[in-house]
């Protein structure tokens, strides 16, 4: 962990809450979970985000608080939607933590989002101290995020600390060889976050959907397969940047007209080097590519994971990002992986504990490696008991 990254100096951590014996803290964690349904009822189908904000529970609980936490779910804009209620995360939270309560979803409330100043005023009311712990939502300039270091003593907890550290260290002073791998289906949302990591990655390999608007912007034939026309001239300008980048020199296609995903089994599959023919449809990298791109991962000082290689959830286009994947588990780079995604599929893959640092964040984790800060950090910057402000 590099505790030098210059996106962690100025921000107040727990120590610097002072004396907390018999005060109450409110603690913005990201309860953001997936939920799934049992016998009628709504439960947590992925509790690591629950998890992870209990160093911060048991730090606070340790000195003597009382902690209430509230968060998110989902996006019921401003208004009671049943499904979205922070209830199977309390009953969670309680067999983890027990003693902490938890406020209903914040979102229930249209103040959250719009950053209402009365809506911060209802939330920290009958509040000592304030601590963010939500790093997946500190991208966001919303009421319970930037709102209450203006007013209470205030600290990032120990997820947020150590997501800054982890992700602002790649952008500070890797070991080298860094290996960046970006994928996922849309190029138009990871392309900001490309631009950055030309600057600070030595190789930048791109896989999923989005490398076909890369390929395209190569001159290669991608058939029927995903690709954004509008971004071909902005993946060209980074092709002939200084920065390597590397792209699919095989894919694994589909007949067009067929569907693919979980479970899915109709139409031929075949394999093509360089253009894919129309008809065709690219899934996933090769096995030319998923072999070149692991023996990067095992080059590598340092290895970033965001996005998957391919359409991973349908097994037959799985491949290219289980390699990845075992790569990442085996080598001696350090290895961090950040996006929802990419953390279910070393989760499928059975290698989540292999990983040096597993980002909670997903749009978060791309805000912090785009522009080096975010929003929450500079609100609890600003606090009045930041380190260099009292
Ligand atoms: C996430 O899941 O990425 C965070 O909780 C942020 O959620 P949002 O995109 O709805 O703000």
């Amino acid at each position: 962990m590099s505790s030098s990254t210059p996106a962690l100096h100025g921000l107040p951590l727990l120590e610097d809450l002072g004396n907390l014996e018999g005060k109450r803290v409110l603690v913005r964690a990201d309860f953001n979970v997936p939920l799934k349904e049992v016998e009628g009822q709504l439960v947590v189908a992925d509790d690591l985000r629950i998890r992870s904000a209990l160093p911060t529970i048991e730090y606070l609980q340790r000195a003597g608080a009382t902690v209430v936490c509230c968060s998110h779910l989902g996006r019921p804009k401003g208004e009671y939607v049943e499904a979205l209620s922070m209830k199977p995360v309390a009953q969670v939270l309680d067999s983890l933590a027990p003693g902490v309560s938890l406020l209903e979803n914040l979102r229930f409330n249209p103040g959250e989002t719009a950053n209402d100043p009365e809506f911060v005023a209802s939330l920290i009311d009958g509040f000592d101290a304030y601590v963010n712990d939500a790093f997946g939502a500190s991208h966001r300039s919303h009421a319970s995020v930037v709102g209450p270091p203006k007013f209470l003593p205030s600290a990032a907890g120990r997820l947020l600390e150590r997501e800054v550290a982890e992700l602002g260290g790649l952008l500070h002073d890797p070991a080298r060889p860094f290996v960046a791998f970006v994928g996922g289906a849309k190029v138009a949302d990871k392309l900001g976050v490309m631009k950055a990591l030309a600057k600070y990655a030595d190789t930048v390999v791109v896989g999923g959907g989005m490398a076909f608007t890369f390929l395209a912007a190569q001159g290669r034939q991608v058939g029927n397969s995903l690709l954004d026309p509008s971004r071909i001239e902005e993946c060209a300008a980074l092709l002939e940047g200084e920065t390597t980048f590397e792209l699919p020199s095989d894919v694994i296609a589909l007949e067009a007209g067929n569907a693919f995903g979980p479970g899915c089994t109709s139409g031929e599959v075949n394999i093509f080097e360089g253009d894919i023919p129309e008809g065709w449809m690219g899934l996933d990298i090769g096995p030319a590519s998923a072999k070149h791109f692991a023996d990067l991962v095992t080059q590598a000082g340092t290895v970033l994971w965001n996005g998957p290689m391919g359409a991973f959830e349908d097994e037959r286009f799985a491949e290219g990002t289980k390699v990845v994947a075992l790569a990442i588990a085996n080598t001696r780079a350090m290895t961090v992986v950040g996006g929802g995604d990419s953390a279910r599929a070393v989760d499928q893959f059975g290698v989540a504990e292999r990983v040096d640092f597993l980002s909670t964040g997903g749009g978060a984790s791309l805000e912090l490696l785009e522009f080096g800060d975010l929003p929450a950090l500079a609100a609890l910057r600003a606090a009045s008991n930041a380190p260099g402000r009292s």
